[in-house]
C-alpha cells in the first residue's frame, strides 16, 4: 500500500458518516503524522488493545466524577484564571482559554504542579502547546521533521520535570493503599493513577504512559479551548444584549461545535473490504476520510438551513445537536459529557443536569462583561488550515 497517495473514499453525509464511525474494519488514521506524541495512545489503538485500555480509563469518566468537576472543581479554576484579566479590563481569549482548559485537563490527566506558582503553570502550558503541535503535524504547513524533533525534546523535558514527580506521588499512594493506610477514595482520581495501578495488566512501558498522559492533557484542553473561543464568537455575532440562560448557552456550544468541529475530518484505514450502509464499497487499504464539516451540515439531518447558526434548531430524534463532532463508535470521545454536558431536549433541564465545562466557562466570561475589543479585531491564524483564531482580544 502506498501511504503517500492511497485511494481515498470521502464520506460526506450524516448517515454514511455514522456508519463509517461504527465499522470495526476501519482503523484510526488521523494521527499517523503525529506519532511523536500519538504513538500507542488510546485514540490510535484498535481491537482488543483499545478495548482493554478504554475499559480501564472509562472508570474515571463517570457521572459522579463529571458532577464534581462541573460543580466543585471547575468554577474556582475559571474564576482564578479570569480574575487578573477582568481586573486589567481586557484579555486575549485564545491564550486565556488554553490556560483555563489546561488547568482542568492537568487534573484529569494526573499532572501535578507541586510549586503551584504562575511560572510553573506557564512552563506546563508551553509544553502542552508543543504537544498540540506534535499531534496536529498533519496540518502543519512548515518543516514537519524539525517540528517533530522539537516536540520529542519537549516530551523528554516534560517527563523529567512534571511526569516523574507525578508518577512517584501516585506510586507512594498506591503503596499506602496496599499497606491498608488509605482507602480507594484517597487515591488521586486521574488517568495517570489508573494507568499506574493497572500497568502490570496492560503491560505499558514508561514511554507509553508518558504519551498517554500528554495525550489527555492536550485532548482535554485544546478541543475545549477551541470550542470555547468559537462559541463566544458565535454569541458575539448574534449581537444580542441578553446572552440567555445556561441551557441556551449550552445549545450555543453544541451548535457551534456542529458547524465548526474541532477536527474537520476523521480518517480511517480500511483493514478489509467493506460495504457501507449506503452500498458504497471500500477496498482494503483505502483511506476513508469522514468529512465532519459536510456531515454536520447535511440538510437530510439538520434541515435546509443546516449552514445557519441556530441554537434553537429542531432536530429529528436520534440526531445529536453537536452532529458528529465527538465521533461515534469505539473512539467516541471519552470526555464528551465533561466538556459538553448532557444532551438537551425540549424539556427544561432538571437539577441533575450537567451543562458541560465549555458552557460554564462561556457563562463566566459573559457575566464578566466580555465583548470584542473594537480597537483590536480578532484574527484567524494564517498558518493553520483549520480556521483557528490566532488572537481574539476582548474588553471587560
Ligand atoms: C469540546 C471538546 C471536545 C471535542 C470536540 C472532542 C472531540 C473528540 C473526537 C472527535 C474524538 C474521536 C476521534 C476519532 O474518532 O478519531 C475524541 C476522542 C477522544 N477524546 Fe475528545 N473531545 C473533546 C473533549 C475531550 C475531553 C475534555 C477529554 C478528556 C478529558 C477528551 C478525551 C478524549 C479521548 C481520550 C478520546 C479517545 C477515545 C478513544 O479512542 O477511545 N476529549 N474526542
Amino acid at each position: 500500500m502506498n501511504r503517500t497517495d492511497p485511494p481515498t473514499v470521502t464520506v460526506s453525509t450524516y448517515a454514511e458518516a455514522r456508519d463509517a464511525f461504527r465499522r470495526k474494519e476501519l482503523r484510526q488514521a488521523l494521527y499517523d503524522a503525529g506519532e511523536v506524541v500519538m504513538a500507542d495512545v488510546l485514540v490510535n489503538l484498535h481491537g482488543d488493545e483499545h478495548r482493554a485500555r478504554r475499559r480501564l480509563e472509562n472508570r474515571l469518566f463517570r457521572r459522579a466524577v463529571h458532577t464534581s468537576y462541573e460543580r466543585e472543581l471547575f468554577p474556582p479554576i475559571v474564576e482564578e484564571t479570569l480574575a487578573p484579566h477582568v481586573a486589567a479590563g481586557s484579555a486575549e481569549l485564545v491564550g486565556l482559554s488554553h490556560q483555563m482548559m489546561m488547568n482542568l485537563a492537568a487534573f484529569t490527566a494526573g499532572v501535578d504542579r507541586p510549586a503551584g506558582t504562575a511560572e510553573e503553570t506557564f512552563r506546563l502550558y508551553s509544553y502542552m502547546m508543543r504537544f498540540i503541535e506534535g499531534a496536529t503535524l498533519a496540518h502543519y504547513a512548515g518543516d514537519r521533521e524539525a517540528k517533530a524533533a522539537e516536540v520529542a525534546a519537549a516530551l523528554e523535558a516534560f517527563d523529567g520535570e512534571f511526569l516523574q514527580p507525578s508518577v512517584e506521588r501516585r506510586r507512594r499512594a498506591l503503596a499506602r493503599l496496599d499497606a491498608g493506610e488509605i482507602t480507594e477514595d484517597d487515591l488521586p482520581r486521574d488517568v495517570l493513577a489508573v494507568l499506574l495501578r493497572n500497568s502490570d495488566d496492560l503491560r505499558l512501558p514508561a514511554d507509553v504512559v508518558l504519551r498517554e498522559t500528554c495525550f489527555y492533557l492536550l485532548a482535554g484542553a485544546h478541543t475545549s479551548a477551541t470550542a470555547f473561543v468559537r462559541t463566544l464568537h458565535s454569541i458575539f455575532t448574534l449581537g444580542s444584549e441578553d446572552s440567555g440562560d445556561l441551557a441556551f448557552l449550552q445549545r450555543c456550544v453544541h451548535e457551534t461545535m456542529r458547524l465548526h468541529p474541532s477536527s474537520p475530518v476523521a480518517m480511517r484505514w480500511a483493514l478489509e473490504d467493506v460495504e457501507l450502509s449506503s452500498g458504497r464499497r471500500v477496498a482494503a487499504g483505502d483511506l476513508v476520510v469522514i468529512d465532519l464539516m459536510a456531515a454536520n451540515r447535511d440538510p437530510a439531518a439538520f434541515g435546509d438551513d443546516a449552514d445557519r447558526f441556530d441554537p434553537d434548531r429542531e432536530l429529528a430524534s436520534g440526531v445529536g445537536r453537536w452532529g458528529l463532532s465527538f465521533g461515534l463508535g469505539m473512539h467516541a470521545c471519552i470526555g464528551q459529557e465533561l466538556a459538553a454536558g448532557m444532551a438537551v431536549g425540549d424539556e427544561p433541564p432538571g437539577d441533575e443536569h450537567l451543562y458541560g465545562l465549555v458552557a460554564v466557562a462561556v457563562r463566566a466570561v459573559l457575566d464578566a462583561g466580555a465583548r470584542p475589543d473594537p480597537d483590536d479585531p480578532a484574527r484567524l491564524d494564517p498558518a493553520s488550515e483549520r480556521g483557528y483564531w490566532a488572537t481574539y482580544p476582548v474588553r471587560f
